[in-house]
């Protein structure tokens, strides 16, 4: 029996998006020049992605439109410190624009810190496992916090450190000539960047309470959703520490923690199984399966007890946006028995608010708001009125 559920006090009610993935031109950042090499897992380059550098406001205007009153969005480190210990005075004013032009659209801006792309020169001197990238990244946010200041709760330190370290194992991987499948079997995080990842996260959350102590902050991590078959508990959770726990850990204590889940991850005696056959796949490859939410949430609370959590990114790949209601009203579903057994999570930010670059293509769409690849022009779906007008009703959409 379904009741109608209101959403506590508070609870933050938004989409996401990444600098990268929309802004467009990203010319000095790190994966803008592996979108010009000749990787194979880069089917074409970002461009003008969503052109949001310049139309930010009409994404803002959108969401705020639509009901939402909550909006996730990255500054990018490329665009505020192009070369080491340079800083773009025009950049940060860009970005503290982006924050007050949310708040005057009754927008909470919750600024991710670093969303996958570093500046090249901090690739080029050997990315998060180099000496003192943790020291690096203190001081670009040292500069950057004119950016955050005042008028944003909530930050992300880094997001999806656990996807980061697997990135870097593929990066080496790619260099020395193998072929690496993201979506099949993706590499083994790198050791020496989680640490740094968990150092430089440390560290970041220092720097900005320093600055600006009202400032709540966390990191988002990709929960695969490990799911172990009858007699593989002990494989599932291998496989699962240095993918996940590791992070979650590295968490406890924080003012919160962003979880973020899509799909399961089926895991056998021998290890990792692939999508079963019969399973529905999104445009990702991934299982149709809305539930991942709940069961993130729940695994979150129990590695990190006592740290509330938000939902960071959720979401779906599809060309049908009757499907994506459809795994929405069951992620928030799963969302809401999490929080009836006693849950705490304070809000849902849904992946994504607009089509975007989908970190080597444009095919997956994740959008609430479709984007012209030409005109730009941006076009709301049905599920961005669905899902946005739970922000004015404060009652959690089901099943339509
Ligand atoms: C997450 C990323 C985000 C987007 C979604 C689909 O891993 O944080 O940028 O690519 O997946």
């Amino acid at each position: 029996m379904t009741h109608a559920r209101h959403l506590p006090d508070g609870f933050l009610w938004g989409a996401s998006t990444a600098a990268h993935q929309i802004e467009g031109g990203n010319t000095n950042s790190d994966w803008w020049e592996f979108e010009h090499s000749s990787i194979p897992l880069i089917k074409e380059p970002s461009g003008d992605a969503c052109d949001s550098y310049h139309r930010w406001r009409e994404d803002m205007d959108l969401l705020a439109g639509l009901g939402f009153t909550d909006y996730r969005f990255s500054i990018e480190w490329a665009r505020i410190e192009p070369a080491p210990g340079e800083f773009s005075h025009a950049a940060i004013a860009h970005y503290r624009r982006m924050v007050e032009g949310a708040r005057e659209r009754g927008l909470r801006p919750m600024v991710t810190l670093h969303h996958f792309t570093n500046p090249r020169w901090f690739t080029e001197r050997g990315g998060w496992a180099a000496a003192g990238s943790d020291e690096l990244f203190a001081r670009f946010l040292t500069a950057a916090a004119p950016v955050y200041a005042t008028d944003v709760a909530h930050a992300c330190t880094i997001n999806e450190p656990n996807i980061v370290a697997v990135m870097a194992t593929a990066q080496a991987e790619i260099l020395s000539g193998k072929a690496v499948s993201f979506a099949e079997n993706p590499p083994a995080p790198d050791g020496a960047t989680t640490e740094a990842l968990i150092r430089a996260h440390a560290r970041a959350v220092e720097t900005v309470k320093s600055l600006a102590p009202h400032v709540s902050t966390g990191w988002s991590l990709a929960n695969m959703v490990c799911q172990p078959l009858p007699g593989a508990e002990d494989v599932a959770a291998a496989y699962r520490h240095p993918r996940l726990d590791v992070f979650l850990e590295a968490a406890r204590g924080d003012d919160w923690l962003g979880v973020q889940a899509y799909t399961r991850t089926l895991i056998g005696p021998e290890g990792r199984l692939p999508v079963p056959e019969d399973a529905e796949r999104t445009l990702m490859g991934w299982e149709y399966y809305p539930q991942a939410l709940g069961h993130a949430l729940r695994h979150s609370a129990s590695v990190a007890p006592g740290t509330p959590l938000i939902v960071t990114e959720n979401g779906i790949a599809t060309a049908d946006d009757t499907r994506r209601v459809h795994y929405t009203a069951g992620a928030l579903e799963s969302l809401a028995e999490a929080m009836d057994d006693g849950i705490d999570v304070r809000g849902y930010f849904h992946w994504s608010a607009l089509d975007n670059y989908e970190w080597g293509r444009y095919a997956p769409t994740f959008g609430l708001i479709a984007v012209d690849r030409e005109t730009f022009v941006r076009t709301p779906k049905p599920s961005a009125a669905w899902l946005g007008a739970a922000g004015r009703s404060r009652v959690l959409p089901t099943h339509a």
